[in-house]
């Protein structure tokens, strides 16, 4: 990865506490919503045997050197993820930080999943009110207990198996 391009991306803490999920629950597939430079990208290709990650920006700096990333280019609100539902153990969430989005966003994450599937929201935090209001609702109309890792900015859910 290009590391003279900076660009919001995941603390180093934060993607070491995804790992450590990845580890305990041997999670193997992964999709990202927001490459942006692909840092947390490339963390997760090490971690996981495949990840696929979207970014609306076709030039967003990253280089994938790891054959299991599969980069798509797109509007995660108008992309067709349809052959991809029920295809991965953990998704993040980390697009658009925009209301309608994340809810968009959200609801393929489910579609996304399989089995007892992880859902991860980042920037959870004071600066993203609607954010946090919207994976709030999401939480609460699907009967998901959401979960935080002290500090750091993400929010998880767990799915109870298919
Ligand atoms: C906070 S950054 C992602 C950081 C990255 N996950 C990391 O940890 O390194 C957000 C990214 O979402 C992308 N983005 C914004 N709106 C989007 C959309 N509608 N569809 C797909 N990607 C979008 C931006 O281009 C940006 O690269």
């Amino acid at each position: 990865m290009d590391n003279k391009v900076k660009r919001e991306t995941m603390k180093e803490y934060e993607k070491q506490f995804l790992g450590q999920i990845i580890l305990k629950y041997n999670l193997r597939n992964a999709f990202e919503f927001g490459t942006s430079v692909g840092n947390t990208t490339e963390y997760l290709s090490n971690m996981c045997a495949k990840i696929y990650t979207i970014d609306i920006k076709p030039d967003s700096g990253i280089e994938c050197k790891n054959k299991n990333i599969t980069r798509l280019i797109g509007d995660s609100a108008t992309y067709d993820f349809s052959g991809l539902y029920g295809k991965f153990d953990m998704v993040i969430i980390d697009g658009s930080h925009k209301p309608k989005y994340v809810k968009r966003d959200s609801r393929n994450a489910l579609k996304m999943l399989r089995g007892n599937g992880f859902i991860f929201w980042h920037d959870f935090d004071l600066v993203h009110p609607g954010l946090v209001r919207v994976v709030r609702r999401f939480c609460r109309s699907h009967g998901f207990g959401l979960k935080s890792e002290l500090g750091t900015k993400l929010v998880f859910i767990r799915r109870k198996g298919k």
